[in-house]
């Protein structure tokens, strides 16, 4: 059994949790007129505002107990040192050390890692500036117009998410296109447009034995030698970036053309590393470690910041209390910037791949809800498909609202109109309304008394859900990096907190598993191995419908 529940902090919670369970923040906000003040951090290029949760002084204290109580400050120094904090896999986490602005040796395993980091970041710098400069030639002798991404997870989402933010300060000088699906559909539809004799590929895996990359890695270099009629063309249109050197010479990529990843950087935290290629292709060299810079600016709060400012520890502790004490089972991520559009999807890897488990990191099933299922989309977009469901539902969903103070791309009229919803949205699912103000504005629009019996129950909002507010000062690298970084380290103190190994992903592996065996079925038309009843049928009627 996991140990926190013994912990004084953890019981003072629960018994807290009973009591808050039966207020409403508007109580809270009408006891005490300094919430803001009391529950926001500021910091240069970010304010959080967690006022909006069911929470007071004496909850705070309680929570920064149990942050304490469960050593939250030592494990940082310990990941941050590079201890082997993912005890599963016995390996360091260091995905901070990627984004380190200084010259300081860090050892792992004997190796100063510093060093390695810096070779990677001089070698993708010579690389960047020599493809958008137009230096690196295709094998008919033309410049690089197109760089295609292809992996999928932290291979894919990162970058993806960081180029579709940062789209704004793009130079246009290559284009970046991103496959992750083994659907054939995606590479078909990106690659239709492009030209082979342009197009620079980077096969990006970790691993580099993920399936579907692997897949859509060797279709493009059919894609290509289809225009080429030459193997040798590959080295002129294909870099990779991985952990795994041997398999991607075996796949014909070039030594050269490698750039490496360690196993110390989870796939997911990955962004900052060489993976983060097409990034620096997108926005040029100096953007890319303006993003680091960004995220290092993170860290360094995360450092330094007392526990009880400290914007990420303060994160992880609210989705504590809302989803193992208050009992909530989802969490939405809502941006308001469509700059944003992917964070969500992001935000579902890292923290589901992450603590989305429930054995301690002793092996022991874990007793208590550990993270929320996450899931959201653009606030704007939201607001008319399932906030609905947030405001009046029976169920209770903590929203992290995610907006900018100035929008990148300006347009008379519109940014007003947008953040107008984005503080009334978050007013509204906490205030709420009750039923004889409803009816009380019915009244005052003349309505009648049967109209009014029969429509104030569906018109009443209880309020009382709780939400997070991070408003940013203007999207660009550093604050990017920077709202990142935040949620890297609130996933890093939720595992903490809730005894979680937040480092591995055991939970990917037996699907992975049963579809390798299964893809030997789909290609022989045979059945070689034991199925439930269900899903034999169903591979069957495949086999026999094709
Ligand atoms: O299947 C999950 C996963 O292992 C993720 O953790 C990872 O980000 C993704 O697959 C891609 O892995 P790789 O970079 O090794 O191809």
């Amino acid at each position: 059994m996991s140990t926190r529940q013994h912990l004084a902090s953890w019981k003072k919670l629960q018994q807290l949790a009973k009591d808050k369970q039966s207020q409403h923040m508007n109580t809270l906000f009408a006891q005490d007129n300094q919430r803001f003040e009391k529950f926001s951090i500021e910091l240069p290029n970010l304010l959080l505002d967690y006022s909006k949760n069911l929470i007071d002084s004496e909850t705070l204290d309680c929570l920064l107990n149990l942050a304490k109580e469960t050593q939250v400050s030592q494990w940082r120094e310990k990941m941050l040192s590079g201890a082997k904090i993912n005890k599963t896999e016995e390996r360091a986490v260091l995905h901070t050390a990627l984004r380190r602005q200084s010259d300081e040796a860090l050892i792992v395993d004997g190796e100063n890692i510093t060093d390695h980091i810096q070779k990677q970041l001089a070698k993708m710098e010579v690389f960047v500036n020599k493809v958008r400069q137009g230096h690196w030639l295709g094998y008919s002798g033309k410049r690089i117009t197109d760089v295609v991404n292809i992996g999928v997870g932290g291979s894919n989402l990162g970058p993806q998410m960081v180029t579709e933010a940062l789209k704004h300060y793009s130079d246009g000088s290559v284009n970046v296109h991103y496959v992750s699906n083994v659907d054939g559909a995606q590479i078909v539809e990106v690659l239709r447009p492009l030209d082979p004799e342009k197009v620079l590929f980077i096969v990006s895996s970790k691993t580099f034995t993920t399936t579907e990359t692997m897949t859509n890695a060797r279709t493009s270099m059919k894609w290509l030698t289809s225009s080429s009629f030459d193997e040798k063309s590959i080295a002129k249109h294909f870099v990779a970036v991985t952990a795994n050197k041997e398999n991607a010479m075996k796949l014909g990529i070039e030594e050269q053309n490698i750039f490496d990843m360690w196993d110390w950087v989870g796939g997911r935290f990955s962004l900052w590393s060489a993976i983060g290629l097409a990034i620096a292709l997108d926005l040029g060299f100096d953007k890319f470690t303006a993003l680091l810079k960004g995220a290092n600016e993170m860290d360094q709060h995360f450092i330094q910041a007392p526990l009880s400012k400290n914007m990420p520890v303060i994160m992880a502790l609210i989705s504590v209390w809302n989803t193992t004490f208050l009992g909530s089972q989802s969490q939405a991520i809502l941006p308001y910037d469509q700059t944003l559009h992917m964070l969500t999807a992001y935000l579902q890897q890292a923290e589901m791949e992450s603590n989305g488990k429930s054995v301690s990191w002793d092996g022991d099933e874990v007793s208590y809800a550990t993270v929320p299922s996450i899931w959201g989309e653009l606030g704007i977009n939201g607001q008319h498909a399932f906030y609905q469901y947030l405001h009046q539902s029976n169920n209770v969903v903590p929203a992290d609202f995610i907006g900018s103070v100035e929008s990148v791309t300006p347009v008379k009229g519109h940014h007003e109109t947008l953040m107008a919803n984005f503080f009334a949205q978050t007013q509204a699912l906490m205030v709420g309304v009750d039923e004889n103000q409803v009816r009380a504005d019915l009244q005052a629009k003349g309505r009648s008394d049967d109209y009014i019996e029969k429509v104030a129950p569906h018109k009443v909002h209880k309020g009382n859900r709780p939400t997070n507010t991070i408003l940013l000062k203007r999207i660009d690298p550093e604050t990017l990096g920077s709202l990142i970084a935040a949620y890297e380290h609130k996933i890093f103190v939720q595992g903490i907190i809730l005894q979680i190994c937040s480092f591995d992903q055991w939970g990917v592996e037996l699907g992975k598993g049963l579809a390798a065996e299964i893809q030997k079925e789909l290609e022989t038309k045979t059945l070689c191995q034991q199925h439930d009843c269900s899903t034999e049928n169903l591979i069957k009627f495949y086999q026999q419908s094709k």
